[in-house]
């Protein structure tokens, strides 16, 4: 089978094809052929070989996102059955309950090897299938920006019809934020450096938007369009560098979602956060400052079942072939894309 390793990414920004031999399911694992896979901020930290201080070895395998289907199972495995459509999250152990940091130790394309290749053998017990209404490349969007924005704004933010919510940028988890919150009634700020960006974020359902770039002080904005008293929500997927105008932005009570790890996107650079002062805003507007891990398989049951009801479809910019991954990655670096980019094996 065709592989995609890191090989000498750091240096040369490409990943290296090469031929591996066909994996075999042990005990309790599934054989999937993967169909499609997505290209995530994460996944450029994990190429890069600065993910978190664990650096993967040149022959890794890298990319998160998955969408497949069964071809063949190991001893003992009754959960799936060859031919099944199926996706599982990236931290697999984290099947249901709370989060726990060891679950970190044993994550899909970063402590093990990733997507970006035409077979993977999996633990059966993570699979949840995939509904008819998506297709492999829409399911593959899924597992770490929409399930991110799914426990942001749903499972940890509790979103409400008439709340505002403040959602950063145009990125993959901004944009699932957005439609998450809209499918429960919220009012949806979005923030971008581009207003043909915030353009197409109107025509995909935000209410206001803000550049900012041309109004770095988006909070004041924020505050402008909400009569002074500040967004209920506000969905951080920058980083610490905008923890202090989240702050500001943020109405009584509100939550916010802290989600990213700057820097964002290549090349971009932040001001040093000054957060000190700032956070008496915690106290004196009662705001719950709550970090984000991705989510649950249960949760990710739950996102699954809301699409199907809702027929609520991801916001795709383009679709690449496995042979042009190098070119999808490069078009991501770039910073032009708005939602998700996919990179499909046929
Ligand atoms: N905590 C978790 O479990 C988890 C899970 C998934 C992702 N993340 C993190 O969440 C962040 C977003 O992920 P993603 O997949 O959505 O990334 P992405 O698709 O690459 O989108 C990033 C977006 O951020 C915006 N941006 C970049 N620099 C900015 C700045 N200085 N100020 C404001 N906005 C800026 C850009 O929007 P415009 O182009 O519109 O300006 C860009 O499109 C990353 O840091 C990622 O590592 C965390």
């Amino acid at each position: 089978m065709k592989a995609y390793e890191i090989g000498d990414f750091p240096s040369t920004g490409a990943l290296t094809l090469v031929e591996r031999p066909d994996p075999v399911p042990g005990p309790g694992e599934a054989l999937i052929r993967v169909r499609a896979t997505g290209v995530n901020a994460r996944d450029f930290s994990i190429m890069k070989r600065v993910f978190f201080g664990n650096p993967a070895p040149t022959t890794h395998i890298p990319l998160s996102d998955n969408a497949g289907d069964v071809i063949a199972v190991g001893p003992g495995v009754t959960e799936v059955k060859p031919g099944d459509r199926v996706t599982m999250c990236h931290y697999w152990r984290w099947l249901d309950g709370p989060w726990d940091e060891s679950m970190r130790n044993d994550d899909f394309a970063n402590t093990r090897d990733g997507f970006l290749v035409e077979q993977a053998v999996v633990p059966a017990v993570a699979l949840l299938p995939i509904p008819d209404c998506l297709t492999y490349e829409q399911a593959s969007t899924l597992q770490s920006a929409g399930l991110t924005a799914w426990q942001a704004v749903v499972e940890a933010g509790r979103a409400k019809p008439g709340e505002t919510l403040v959602t950063i940028g145009t990125g993959g988890v901004s944009v699932f934020a957005m439609q998450w919150a809209k499918m429960l009634g919220a009012r949806v700020i979005v923030t971008s450096s581009s207003d043909e960006k915030l353009e197409r974020m109107r025509e995909l359902g935000a209410d206001e938007t803000i550049n900012y770039r041309a109004t770095p002080e988006w909070w004041e904005a924020v505050m402008d369009l909400t009569g002074g008293r500040g967004a209920n929500l506000v969905v951080n997927n920058v980083g610490n560098g905008e923890v202090d105008r989240c702050l500001k932005a943020s109405a009584s009570g509100g939550r916010i979602l802290h989600i990213g790890s700057d820097p964002v996107t290549p090349g971009r650079q932040y001001a040093p956060p000054q957060l000190p002062s700032r956070l008496a805003l915690l106290i004196l507007r009662d705001l719950t400052l709550k970090g984000v891990i991705v989510g649950s398989r249960r949760m990710f049951a739950d996102l699954l079942k809301a699409m199907e009801t809702h027929n609520i479809k991801p916001v795709i910019d383009r679709v690449y072939d496995f042979a042009q991954a190098n070119d999808a990655i490069a078009y991501v670096a770039g910073g032009e894309k708005l939602g998700k980019v996919v990179i499909r094996m046929g």
